[in-house]
């Protein structure tokens, strides 16, 4: 009896708080839930501030001057990124040795971190599992998380041999209410990859509830408040509320590589990137490929009445997509690849001052929920209400001195964004022969040579054509090369079979071997 009053305290007190705020009808089934489902949605209201969701709404709304206020008229607005705030991985070749000793020295003195932002819910791709967990069917099976671990290994590793000291690269991981078990087990039981597990440090971002077009939470089951990730720019307030900057001022970080978990050939903590930012005495960059297609999914950073930022794809025009510059290139052609470059003390910035003034982003969907009335799950057709999120590089605007770093596309970057079935872009397929087709670059570079079953040497054709232009069999273990470095004592002058993997126990010719 007496847990039933203490319950029927509780659900007095917070419907009140929830009607205040207009909100109480997600207690409607209340009287139909047992005594753990009302436990359950009594915490989950708990944690939740109601006026401040109201006020997010009606701001991402517009109302009073909001995101949409600010969104309109944009295209009139924006500027390409000027060419004195770009370095090019490409164009400025000359300059990538002095960048990419400055970052290793910076490496190795153990001031440069890693941010992994690994909260999102990976629904295009549609794994019941975290996209780090990915294993796209490469030769040595290795996983998204995998690959980065041992890139971060081998970096360290390069660091200390150039510079004669140990040193460490953390690795911050930002997880969400939906990933942080499964990436945490995952991470133990793979024993952190071979990096020492006080270095690995997980944290979580906050979650929003979905809303339907009145602004009124939606439930995804009776007892159940449709929830979901505050977006991957729900960084900052987790950064503040775990004491993330704390923790790096203390480890004594200076700069910090921030990055999406999809993209296969993230070259993470890249030195060349973080010697770049530091020599241009930067707060804040952005690493971007050129975008070629009008149409595809990628942020382009640009300046809005003066000010850096990204406009997402999905809030571009095609208009302003498709317009070109007299060189024939698109206009707006610098591809956001969500590799960001943050000095600590800018984080900081953000983190005590700036996160507040950061606006939601409205995306509407299809979201599943109970229908109040009726009490019936209702699957939507179309889409009926909105997910709020705010993006990680909405805070370049604050950044004091920004640079863009560009570098080449098949070098960098190919995400994992969709399942094979979907469509031919972007999927386990796309993201496996991006990295094949990179390490058989680099086997041709180091001076090596593929042959066929009958010894015949296969013409040097490095790179894909397209998505059906099936790759040279070749993978090469981050230990052993982080960017195709380290490979000439290997391969050079030598024939190799595929499939052909290179790891730290040497060189396997699998056909050769009968694997
Ligand atoms: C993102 C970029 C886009 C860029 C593209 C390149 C953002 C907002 N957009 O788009 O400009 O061109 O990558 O591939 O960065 N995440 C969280 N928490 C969340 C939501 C997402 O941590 O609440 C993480 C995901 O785990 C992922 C990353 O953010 O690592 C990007 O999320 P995703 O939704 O895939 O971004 P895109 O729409 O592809």
């Amino acid at each position: 009896m007496e847990a039933v009053g203490a319950e029927g305290d509780v659900a007095a007190e917070l419907r009140q708080r929830l009607a205040a705020g207009g909100q109480d009808h997600v207690l409607r089934f209340w009287p139909e839930l047992d005594g753990a489902a009302r436990r359950a949605l009594a915490a989950e209201l708990c944690r939740m501030d109601v006026a401040e969701i109201n006020r997010f709404f009606r701001r991402a709304r517009g109302d009073g001057g909001g995101a949409a206020a600010a969104a309109a008229g944009l295209d009139a607005r924006m500027e390409p990124v000027p060419r004195d705030v770009l370095g090019s991985a490409s164009r400025d070749r000359g300059l990538v040795p002095r960048w990419e000793s400055r970052g290793l020295a910076e490496i190795a003195a153990s001031r440069v971190a890693v941010l992994l932002l690994a909260g999102g819910q990976g629904t295009r791709l549609g794994v019941p599992y975290p996209k780090g967990m990915c294993d796209v069917g490469l030769p040595s099976r290795k996983t998204l998380f995998h690959l980065q671990a041992q890139r971060l290994r081998r970096l360290q590793q390069m660091a200390e041999e150039q510079h004669g000291t140990p040193c460490h690269i953390p690795w911050y991981i930002m997880t969400s209410g939906r990933t942080m078990e499964s990436t945490k087990e995952f991470f133990q039981k793979h024993r952190y990859f071979g990096l020492k597990k006080e270095n690995v440090i997980f944290f979580q971002q906050g979650m929003l509830p979905a809303l339907g077009f009145d602004g009124k939470i939606l439930l995804e089951e009776k007892g159940k408040i449709a929830m979901a990730p505050d977006g991957n720019g729900g960084l900052y307030r987790a950064l503040g509320s775990h004491g993330i900057v704390d923790d790096m001022e203390r480890r004594g970080v200076h700069s910090v590589h921030v990055y999406c978990v999809d993209n296969i050939l993230v070259k993470v903590a890249d030195p060349r990137f973080i010697g770049f930012c530091l020599e241009k005495g930067a707060d804040c960059g952005a690493k971007v490929v050129e975008k070629t297609n009008p149409t595809e999914p990628v942020g382009v950073v640009c300046r809005v009445d003066g000010v850096y930022q990204v406009v997402e794809y999905s809030e571009i025009s095609l208009g302003t997509a498709q317009r070109r510059g007299p060189d024939g290139r698109l206009l707006f052609n610098a591809g956001n690849i969500a590799n960001h470059y943050f000095t600590t003390a800018f984080l900081k910035d953000v983190v005590n001052t700036y996160e507040p003034q950061l606006q939601h982003h409205v995306a509407e969907k299809k979201i599943p929920h109970v229908d109040i009335t009726t009490g019936q799950l209702v699957q939507p057709e179309k889409p009926n209400g909105i997910k709020m999120e705010k993006f990680v590089f909405d805070i370049f605007q604050f950044s004091k001195r920004f640079v863009v770093y560009e570098v080449l596309r098949e070098d960098e970057f190919s995400p994992l964004k969709n399942a094979d079935s979907q469509n031919g872009k972007d999927n386990p397929t796309t993201a496996r022969h991006a990295l094949m087709s990179l390490h058989h670059c680099w086997v041709l570079n180091a001076g090596g040579h593929f042959v066929d079953e009958n010894g015949t040497r296969i013409p040097a054709i490095p790179r894909l054509k397209d998505a059906n232009d099936l790759p040279i069999q070749c993978e090469i273990s981050p230990l052993v090369s982080y960017g195709g470095e380290g490979l000439e004592q290997l391969v050079k002058d030598r024939e190799f079979r595929t499939p052909l993997i290179i790891d730290e126990d040497g060189i396997h010719e699998l056909v050769k071997n009968g694997l």
